[in-house]
């Protein structure tokens, strides 16, 4: 007899047969007549219904049946005469396979529910939140993002190209980088006064993690045409907001002979495929997070799906703040960074829908992105979402290997670690365009989860990385 999964058991119409089933237990209830057992193993978030007939088991072999033991049941998947499920398992043999002490497992309350212990609480453990019905709902849309994710691309000719995680250049020439270090290969790695003695280097070379896989991705877009890298990427930032991570996913198309327009196009297409993509994918874990943080989750992903994103300048998104009613913390003046509350304004207040903002002050963004025709401008593009803001950051890449080289001796970008890069503009170059989309700011936006730290399973931030 083959393992069914859950999932498959709730919608089968085949009853009437011998299965086996195995999972973790959510809660178990009855009288002394029978026992009711809810089983989940992950496959969805709903429980199969096992019923424990007392005239075939002895309350002594139920005993060790309790919240988040894990256990393998065979018996007769039949029609449920209950309310609240179609199929039931009516058990013959029921195996413990771990028990799971009542008085120490930390998920009792309402059968390993988000509810009775709180989403930070829930972050001390990360290992064991995959068992409540939240992180159950968002690790499965995770999984279905990601997977549209590369559905996306292999449907419209991208290749999926692999970029490195150690590296010697800081791509977004922002120095938010952690260093990577060899330790001395002497073991333990202690010094006397026992603090580790990280040697400085990695093999005599400096080397950090990677903050983006984009300038290798160009190096691939020059020969493949159009490709993405989907992979983890670091920044050193000491931020403590419900949007950063110092460890986050992106996803990051590169494509030659596209400008701005075709990269924005792209961008607002394979957004809005992705929300669909999970609406009608992930329709029960939705509903879940809708009913119990978001009412307006499904409404707001249906709404994206539905209408254009906004298209404006940096400028002119400046001067409506300018005239806007609402007072801001911080001023907003042309050539500054837009804060998240003036981004917030033009989504959330004045547009009402997603805006895709462009042409930046070429003094705020990186050295990579092309200078418009008036010399203060870059053709940049960023992607702000209600509740988000920033979802997408990408341009038009300078082309020109003259005005490349001029842009980054401007901003002491040093040309002589990035001659691989330079040599795309000696060697055939083209124009081209690309994006990075925050993967976690995406299954944010999709969960309707407040906080960035609770749709990726280790939230790496300041001073929580201990596994
Ligand atoms: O805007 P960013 O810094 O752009 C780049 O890295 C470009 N190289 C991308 C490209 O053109 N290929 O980052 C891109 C996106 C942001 O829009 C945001 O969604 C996300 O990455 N992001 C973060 N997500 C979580 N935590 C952080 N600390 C993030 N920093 C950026
Ligand atoms: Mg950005």
């Amino acid at each position: 007899l083959r393992r069914s999964r859950v999932n498959d058991l709730l919608t089968s119409t085949d009853l009437n047969r011998d299965v086996l089933v195995k999972g973790w237990v959510r809660t178990r209830r009855g009288n002394k007549y029978v026992q009711f057992i809810a089983l989940n193993d992950g496959s969805c978030l709903a429980t199969l219904q096992v019923v424990a007939d007392l005239s075939k088991f002895s309350e002594e072999s139920l005993k060790d049946i309790t919240t988040g033991a894990s256990v393998a049941v065979r018996g007769q998947l039949v029609a449920s005469q209950g309310k609240g499920q179609a199929v039931e398992v009516q058990a013959e043999e029921i195996t413990v396979l771990g028990t799971a002490d009542p008085e120490t497992y930390p998920l009792q309350k309402r059968g390993s529910d988000q509810k009775g212990i709180s989403l930070e609480a829930l972050r001390d453990i990360a290992h064991l939140r995959p068992r409540t019905n939240t992180f159950g709902a968002v690790l499965r849309i995770r999984h279905a993002l990601a997977f549209a994710i590369h559905q996306y691309f292999n449907e419209h000719g991208f290749y999926y190209v692999h970029t490195p995680i150690i590296t010697g250049s800081d791509a977004e020439g922002a120095g938010q980088m952690f260093r990577v270090t060899t330790l001395p290969p002497e073991h333990p790695p202690r010094t006397a006064d026992g603090s580790v003695d990280f040697a400085e280097d990695f093999f005599g070379k400096q080397t950090n993690l990677t903050v983006s896989g984009q300038l290798e991705g160009e190096l691939a877009a020059m020969a493949l045409g159009q490709v993405y890298t989907f992979g983890p990427t670091f920044r050193a930032e000491n931020s403590n907001t419900a949007r950063h991570l110092a460890e986050f996913w992106m996803v990051e198309p590169e494509m030659a002979f596209y400008d701005l327009p075709d990269n924005m196009d792209l961008a607002e297409d394979f957004l809005q495929s992705l929300v669909r993509y999970a609406l009608q994918h992930c329709a029960a874990d939705l509903q879940f997070l809708h009913d119990t943080y978001d009412k307006e989750l499904l409404g707001r992903l249906q709404f994206v799906v539905d209408n254009q994103f906004q298209r404006l300048t940096y400028t002119e998104a400046v001067e409506i703040l300018k005239t806007a009613k609402q007072k801001f913390e911080f001023p907003v003046d042309w050539g500054t960074d837009l804060q998240s509350e003036h981004e917030r304004y033009l989504v959330e207040k004045h547009f009402k829908k997603p805006v895709i903002l462009t042409n930046y002050p070429k003094d705020i963004k990186a050295f990579y992105m092309k200078l418009d025709d008036d010399g203060r401008t870059v053709r940049a593009m960023d992607v702000l979402f209600p509740g988000i803001g920033e979802i997408i950051g990408g341009s038009q890449r300078e082309e020109d290997l003259g005005k490349l080289e001029a842009r980054m001796a401007e901003m002491h970008v040093p040309a002589d670690e990035l001659w691989w890069y330079l040599d795309t503009r000696r060697f055939g170059t083209v124009p081209h365009s690309g994006f990075g989309l925050g993967f976690e700011r995406l299954v944010l936006f999709v969960t309707g989860m407040g906080n960035i730290r609770d749709v990726i399973p280790f939230p790496r931030y300041p001073k929580k990385a201990e596994f």
